[in-house]
C-alpha cells in the first residue's frame, strides 16, 4: 500500500523526524530559513499532511493547490494566526496545535524578560563587556523592584495564569483583563479582574497573553501606552502586532513607560534598521519563549504524532476545530 505523502517545513528533533517518515513518504524542508512562498506552493501539490511552523501563510490558496485529499494540518506551536482555520474547518482538515507542553516554559521565559528588563541585566551585561565598567557606583543601573508590586495580565489562558502563580512568590498584587472573566481561576488565587483602562492605569507590569486577532491587532496602541505608569514595563510573549511597535517606540524613546521586554515583534524577525533596536530600555529576544529542550521535544512528539493520526484519520491529540476532528 503506498505511504501518505507529509511535508515536514523545517527540522524537528530527529527521533519525530523518524517516527514521520517511518510512516509516510516524507518531503523535508532541511533549511534553517522557511521555504519561499513559491516553494511551498509546488512542495504542497498532493501531499496528504504538512506539518508547519507559525512562519509559514497556511491559506486558502495553499489547500487549494495541495488538493482534495489534504487530510491534516498540524503546526508546531500553540498559536496558529498563521493558518486560515475557517478555510481548513470549511475542508473538513483538522488543524493540530501543540498547547500544555509549553505552558510553564513561557512562564518562566515571562518572568526571565521581565527580570531582566526591570534590573537591566543585557543593557549591563553589554557595559561589562564592552569594558565600560570602571567603578560601583550608587546611581549606575537602577532599575524597577518587581516584589510587591501591582502586575497586570491581559489574557488569563494557560500562559498567563502560569505568570500569575509565579508572581506570588513576589507578593505582587495580581490584576487581569480578558474578554472572559475567570471566576473558576479566581477561586485557586487571589485575581482581581478588572476592565482594560484601570489595568493600564495601575499596573507597574503589564504582559501580554493573548491570542493574535483582529480584536487584540495593535491592542496596545498610542492611547493604551499613555495610560500606563512612567516607571511601568511591557512584556510581551504573545504575538508582535498586539504591540503597535511605532507607538511602542515612541512610548520608549518619550519614557511613557520605562521599559519593554519583547519576545516577539512585527515583523518577525525585527529588521536590523528598526528603531526598537537603538533603545536600551527595549530588550527583544528572538521569539525564544518555548524553547527548552524538553519542551521543544514535547512540541515536536505532538506535531508529528497530530501529523501521523490526520493522514490516518485517526483523531489528532490536540485539535483546533474538534469539529472536524477525526
Ligand atoms: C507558540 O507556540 O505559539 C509560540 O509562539 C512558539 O512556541
Amino acid at each position: 500500500m503506498n505511504k501518505p505523502k507529509v511535508l515536514v517545513t523545517r527540522n524537528i528533533f530527529p527521533e519525530w523526524i523518524n517516527y514521520i517518515s517511518d510512516n509516510s513518504e516524507l518531503d523535508l524542508w532541511e533549511d534553517e530559513l522557511p521555504p519561499p512562498r513559491d516553494v511551498l506552493l509546488k512542495k504542497v501539490k498532493g501531499i496528504d499532511g504538512i506539518l508547519c511552523l507559525l512562519t509559514d501563510k497556511i491559506d486558502s490558496e495553499l489547500m487549494d493547490i495541495a488538493g482534495p485529499q489534504l487530510k491534516v494540518i498540524s503546526q508546531i506551536a500553540v498559536g496558529f494566526d498563521n493558518i486560515n482555520i475557517n478555510e481548513a474547518t470549511k475542508r473538513k482538515i483538522p488543524v493540530g496545535n501543540t498547547p500544555d507542553v509549553l505552558t510553564s516554559t513561557t512562564a518562566d521565559a515571562t518572568w526571565s524578560l521581565l527580570m531582566a528588563a526591570a534590573r537591566r541585566i543585557t543593557e549591563s551585561e553589554r557595559f561589562v563587556h564592552q569594558g565600560k565598567w570602571k567603578t560601583w557606583h550608587p546611581l549606575h543601573f537602577l532599575g524597577q523592584d518587581i516584589y510587591k508590586s501591582t502586575f497586570g495580565i491581559i489574557g488569563m489562558g494557560r500562559i498567563g495564569y502560569e505568570v500569575a502563580k509565579r508572581a506570588i512568590g513576589f507578593d505582587c498584587k495580581i490584576i487581569y483583563y480578558d474578554v472572559n472573566r475567570r471566576k473558576d481561576l479566581e477561586e485557586k488565587l487571589p485575581l482581581e479582574y478588572v476592565d482594560l483602562k484601570t489595568l493600564l492605569i495601575n499596573s507597574d507590569i503589564i504582559s501580554l497573553h493573548t491570542v493574535l486577532n483582529d480584536d487584540t491587532y495593535h491592542l496596545i496602541g498610542e492611547k493604551e501606552l499613555n495610560l500606563m505608569k512612567d516607571n511601568s514595563i511591557l512584556v510581551n510573549v504573545s504575538r508582535g502586532p498586539v504591540v503597535d511597535s511605532k507607538a511602542l517606540y515612541n512610548a520608549l524613546l518619550d519614557k511613557k513607560i520605562w521599559a519593554a521586554a519583547l519576545d516577539v515583534t512585527d515583523p518577525e524577525p525585527i529588521p536590523n534598521d528598526d528603531p526598537l533596536l537603538k533603545l536600551d530600555n527595549c530588550l527583544i529576544v528572538p521569539h525564544i519563549a518555548s524553547a527548552s529542550y524538553k519542551t521543544r521535544y514535547e512540541m515536536s512528539k505532538i506535531s508529528a504524532e497530530n501529523l501521523i493520526n490526520g493522514v490516518n484519520k485517526k483523531s489528532l491529540i490536540t485539535c483546533v476545530n474538534p469539529e472536524v476532528n477525526y
